[in-house]
């Protein structure tokens, strides 16, 4: 009997080691994300809010394995980006640097005012049907949890005006996912602000993502405390 044992647990290991990042969440510092990030809010805002009317996203409260992937393939050059390129290249943002600052980032939950998007909000919430399953049932992003498992970023929170140029991003081949090429070829300009226009509508919440919440307070709580009077001993909101 015993013998079956060892397969047993490489069966059901394995696939979690090829899906979980090689990050130790003891190594991470989250403290040094936020240093980190001293350089990135010149541009994404001292709490990763984002700005000027979405041309950079906002980075709070997103997934950290989106962030991280964003990040790598800046770096790559398989998602051209010629603001982005520089802070990514090794010298810049060593490794570490790299899954701190997404850390932080990640586990920041703030609240920010999108802006409004005019559009059928009725057929929006219809065709945002296609999307839910890797982004989410209120596009709030979803994790991938099992290999077989779809996932997306949060969209619920981030500016309408950045979502749109993505997608236009993925239509024309500057961005590649393989899960949104589909997509990205089937769906028109209208049907992308009437989903735009149901997301807006969608409760406010204070992170991008509700599951992200939860995760980071599990992996971080007494870190996030300690950082949340920081924050609010430098008078940032
Ligand atoms: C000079 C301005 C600038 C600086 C500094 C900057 N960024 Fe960006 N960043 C951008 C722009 C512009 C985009 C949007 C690119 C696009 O439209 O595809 C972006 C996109 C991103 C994205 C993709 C987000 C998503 O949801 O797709 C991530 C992640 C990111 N930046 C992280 C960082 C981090 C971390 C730093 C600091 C190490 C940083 N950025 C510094 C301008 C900047
Ligand atoms: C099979 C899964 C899947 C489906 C279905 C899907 N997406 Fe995505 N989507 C993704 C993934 C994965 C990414 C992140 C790609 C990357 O890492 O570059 C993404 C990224 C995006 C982005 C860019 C977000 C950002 O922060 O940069 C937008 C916008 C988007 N999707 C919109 C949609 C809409 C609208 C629908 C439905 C009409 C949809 N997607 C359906 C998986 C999917």
């Amino acid at each position: 009997m015993t013998r079956f044992i060892p397969a047993l647990f490489l069966v059901l290991f394995l696939p979690f080691v090829a899906i979980a990042e090689e990050i130790d969440d003891d190594d991470v510092d989250l403290y040094n994300g936020k240093d980190v990030n001293v350089v990135c809010a010149a541009c994404h805002g001292e709490l990763g809010q984002g700005g000027n009317k979405g041309e950079y996203p906002r980075l709070a409260g997103q997934m950290r394995s989106i962030l991280l992937r964003q990040l790598r393939s800046f770096r790559d050059r398989t998602r051209i980006n010629i603001p982005m390129l520089p802070y990514t290249e090794e010298r810049e943002l060593s490794k570490e640097d790299m899954i701190d600052v997404a850390s932080y980032l990640s586990s920041l939950r703030i609240d920010v005012t999108i802006p409004y998007v005019e559009g059928d909000v009725k057929k929006g919430k219809q065709l945002f049907k296609d999307c839910r399953q890797c982004h989410g049932k209120e596009g709030r992003g979803k994790e991938k949890v099992a290999k077989s498992d779809k996932h997306g970023p949060a969209l619920t929170g981030q500016y309408p005006s950045y979502l749109i140029r993505q997608m236009s991003n993925f239509k024309k081949g500057v961005r590649h996912h393989e899960d949104m090429e589909e997509t990205a070829k089937d769906i028109t300009d209208a049907e992308l602000n009437d989903i735009l226009a149901y997301l807006v509508t969608l409760e406010r919440h204070p992170g991008l993502a509700e599951e992200v919440a939860k995760q980071t307070e599990k992996m971080f709580g007494k870190v996030l405390n300690s950082l949340s009077e920081t924050i609010k001993a430098s008078g940032a909101k």
